[in-house]
């Protein structure tokens, strides 16, 4: 294990995120299945033009761009540097970007408010409830959250235990399981004759786990989909866990 490694496990915050070799490593992620999600959620949600709009956890902010260029205000916030540094490269006076962490609250609230493709379950459970109570107080009393999660029954069925992918000539050996209600991903390369070792890990939540949460804030959840097309959520095949949430406060329309 080398000393950055060591160095970060410290630390709640996993630095992987932040590390220049998880934008290699994941460099090529898709655009154009972020753009039908947010397509198909934005003409769900009939969310008017120019209403704000959170991205919680945005990363380089590849949702961020397309929904500001649909129409909307749009604020993208995340703890890594490196990746809101990027994204700040397509900032416009519609569309910024700050590095913040989501379970402290911002001064402004959101018409909508949205935490997507697994971008939840990686602190303590304590730690989940209070960043969706922190979602709770960036919402507007009219407004709506939502988070897109991977669907954990899916992911045990069809888990790649071992895998080996080659970017930019660093050979990452990949290695997954599920263990103590985590989805634990290690990561290894050797970069310069440097080995390095990162581990990521996320809570293994269902949606029995994710209603628990939610009763323990003044949010409900309103709607739960299986993909990005919105069809139903069924746990045996639905490739992800879309929970679609509002304030409990807000009556029914
Ligand atoms: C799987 S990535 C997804 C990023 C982005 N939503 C996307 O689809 O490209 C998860 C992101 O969550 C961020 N993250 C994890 N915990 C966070 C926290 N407490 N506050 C802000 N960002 C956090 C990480 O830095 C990382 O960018």
């Amino acid at each position: 294990m080398n000393r950055i490694t060591k160095l970060d496990l410290k630390k709640e915050y996993n630095q992987w995120f932040d590390s220049p070799f998880y934008h290699i490593l994941y460099k090529n992620r898709d655009y154009n299945e972020a753009e039908e999600f947010v397509k198909n959620i934005l003409k769900y949600l009939k969310l008017k033009k120019g209403s704000s709009i959170l991205d919680a956890a945005c990363g380089k902010g590849r949702h961020s761009i397309i929904i500001e260029k649909l129409g909307y205000n749009v604020l993208g916030i995340d703890l890594s540097k490196n990746s809101i540094k990027e994204a700040k490269k397509s900032e416009n006076i519609n569309l910024k970007f700050k590095i913040h962490d989501i379970s402290v609250p911002l001064k402004k609230k959101f018409d909508a408010v949205f935490n997507l493709f697994t971008s939840f379950g990686y602190h303590s459970k304590k730690k989940d409830v209070e960043i969706l109570n922190t979602l709770e107080k960036n919402i507007k009393n009219e407004g709506i959250g939502l988070i897109d999660f991977f669907n954990i029954d899916k992911i045990k069925k069809e888990l790649i235990r071992e895998e080996n992918i080659k970017k930019d000539k660093i050979k990452f050996k990949i290695k997954r399981k599920v263990h103590n209600n985590q989805v634990i991903k290690n990561i290894n390369f050797n970069f310069n004759s440097v080995e390095y070792n990162f581990t990521e890990k996320v809570n293994a939540l269902k949606l029995s786990d994710f209603k628990k949460y939610f009763n323990k804030t003044n949010l409900i959840i309103t709607e739960v989909f299986g993909d990005y097309q919105l069809n139903k959520f069924k746990p045996e095949n639905s490739p992800r866990l879309i929970i679609l949430f509002k304030k409990k406060s807000q009556p029914n329309k």
